[in-house]
């Protein structure tokens, strides 16, 4: 199986370069390309000209324009490259038959209610990131090619800028820390996002009618505080020194930010697990994991 990954560098990325291996042979790529192959998502013309060069078997699009405050001042660039460069991606792998595999987000959804969002949900983005996710997922779908979505949220891994590096940061340095305590989901790992795909890809690669759209994300749900109180309490379990004594939980309103936020960011994920015949781990699985990995370098 023939893989070309985009985004290379990133938190999911990073992961998937691990986990694609077994699959085949990966062509990675980031932003500046490789022997005349252009990995650069604000070009769409040059992304498609590398899938038809290529020819794929499979595209994996890890690349994405992530900075949510920034993108309501950088509605074009967000577009060009969460929505126009993956249209394009996503028209090249109708071309020569290579299944299309991206990433989207909770931020679809409007974060009203208190129950988990299904994939079939009414889409309805709050910020100008969640639209360019929105429309990058549309024209997926119009393209005609055989795709995986998977919508994932709060993701955190080693490497990268995260919220549970932040914390950990912040309550070395801080002896009180508030902390938002309305806005629920479930921290995901990069490791869990790419190990999933890398067992999705060849069950979908043998049956197409597993295409679609899914809610990858870990099981269970917790608050930003929630998230951040684990973090200290598992990082003193593995016998880090912080500073912070006080943690307050606050609400969104106190803490604004050029881009709105959803609430519920609770993603319903039966319907990976189901098809895929998969698990998804309880979120403190894999913050207890990572927490190991920092704290014992
Ligand atoms: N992070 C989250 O909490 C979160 C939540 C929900 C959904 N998602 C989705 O999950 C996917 C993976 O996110 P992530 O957390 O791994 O993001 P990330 O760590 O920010 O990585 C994004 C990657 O995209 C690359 N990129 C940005 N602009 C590019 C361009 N013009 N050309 C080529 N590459 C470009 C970046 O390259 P450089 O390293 O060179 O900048 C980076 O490697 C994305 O689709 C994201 O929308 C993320």
């Amino acid at each position: 199986m023939k893989i070309l990954l985009l985004g290379k560098n990133g938190q999911v990325g990073w992961e998937l370069q691990r986990a694609l291996a077994p699959l085949g042979d990966v062509i990675a790529l980031d932003r500046h390309g490789l022997a005349g192959l252009s990995g650069d998502m604000t070009q769409p013309q040059a992304i498609y000209n590398t899938i038809m060069t290529v020819k794929p078997d499979v595209v994996v699009n890890a690349a994405a324009y992530t900075a949510v405050d920034l993108a309501e001042t950088e509605q074009d660039q967000a577009d060009l490259v969460n929505h126009q460069t993956v249209k394009a991606a996503a028209e090249a792998c109708q071309q020569v038959n290579a299944l299309f595999v991206h990433y989207s987000t909770d931020y679809v959804f409007d974060g009203l209610g208190q129950t988990s969002f299904l994939e079939t949900d009414r889409i309805a983005p709050l910020n100008v990131y969640g639209q360019t996710k929105v429309q990058g997922e549309q024209a997926i779908i119009a393209s005609g090619c055989d795709y995986l979505i998977f919508r994932t949220s709060w993701v955190y891994a080693a490497r990268g800028k995260n919220f549970l590096k932040t914390m950990l940061n912040l309550a070395q340095q801080r002896e009180e820390l508030s902390i938002i305590d309305d806005q629920v989901g479930a921290p995901t790992s990069a490791e869990l996002i790419a190990d999933i795909t890398a067992q999705a890809i060849p069950q979908t690669a043998a049956d197409s009618m597993k295409t679609g759209v899914y809610h990858l994300v870990a099981s269970g749900e917790t608050s930003w505080f929630g998230y951040a109180n684990y973090v200290f309490e598992q990082a003193r379990v593995f016998g880090l020194e912080l500073a912070v004594q006080k943690v307050n939980p606050i609400p969104t309103m106190t803490y604004p930010t050029p881009a709105t936020r959803p609430h519920n960011s609770r993603l319903n994920n039966q319907k990976l697990q189901q098809t895929f015949r998969l698990n998804l781990p309880h979120w403190q699985e894999g913050v207890k994991r990572i927490l190991a990995e920092l704290l014992s370098k």
